[in-house]
């Protein structure tokens, strides 16, 4: 595979050419926040709107998760403007987002608490109004509880659930309603849903979360 030389953060770096930006800085250990990149999927879905990044010669920032790895490319990952964007981006899908992280079982392992430090804002948002979905926690599968109030639809679990040649998980509705559910909206127990828990396991901020958490 040929290899492309680029630089982020005045660190060089190769990467196999076609990667993703993104991609190629997590795999030289520079982080930039994500939430809908998923390792593997080829077509990238681009709804998080976290992972901006500024690059020599563009006039704007660009979402490193669709942006393709070019020969003597030169980025910049703390940029004013790009964490300007992915700061309120985050600020925004906090404001939809229950903040209770002492009560919470992804607590300290969580993408949020994460991308939150990284980006130097608060998990709680006092910019926009908090408008919560207030959906009702699924609880009815024997292995792990589902609260939808609490997924950032990155869509890890769809994926994760596909890859295993199942279709229990799909997005439903739009725009605020946008939720993931089963199929016919059915508790996670009355749905094909198995006993593998992959979903859980790539969950990044304890939307699933094992029971016995
Ligand atoms: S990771 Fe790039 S938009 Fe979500």
């Amino acid at each position: 595979m040929q290899q492309i030389s680029l630089t982020i953060n005045d660190k060089k770096i190769t990467a196999p050419k076609g990667e993703y930006l993104l991609r190629a800085a997590l795999n030289n250990d520079i982080y930039i926040p994500n939430l809908c990149a998923i390792e593997g999927k080829s077509e990238p879905m681009a709804g998080c709107r976290l992972c901006f990044v500024e690059v020599a010669g563009n006039s704007q920032p660009v979402t490193a998760c669709t942006e393709t790895v070019r020969e003597g490319m030169i980025v910049d990952t703390r940029g004013t403007e790009a964490l300007r964007l992915a700061g309120t981006g985050f600020e925004l899908l906090m404001a939809s987002h229950p903040v209770d992280c002492g009560h919470c079982a992804a607590n300290r392992s969580c993408e949020l608490q994460k991308i939150a430090a990284h980006l130097r804002v608060k998990l709680k948002t006092k910019r926009f109004r908090t408008l919560l979905r207030q959906l009702p926690v699924d609880t009815s599968h024997p292995e792990f509880t589902y609260n939808p109030d609490k997924c950032v639809l990155c869509g890890r679990c769809i994926w994760t659930c596909q890859q295993l040649g199942k279709t229990t998980l799909g997005f439903a509705h739009r725009g605020f309603n946008r939720v993931v559910t089963t199929f016919g909206d059915r508790p996670m127990a009355e749905s094909d849903c198995g006993d593998c828990r992959q979903c859980v396991s790539v969950c990044p901020c304890g939307a699933l979360v094992l029971k016995d958490r």
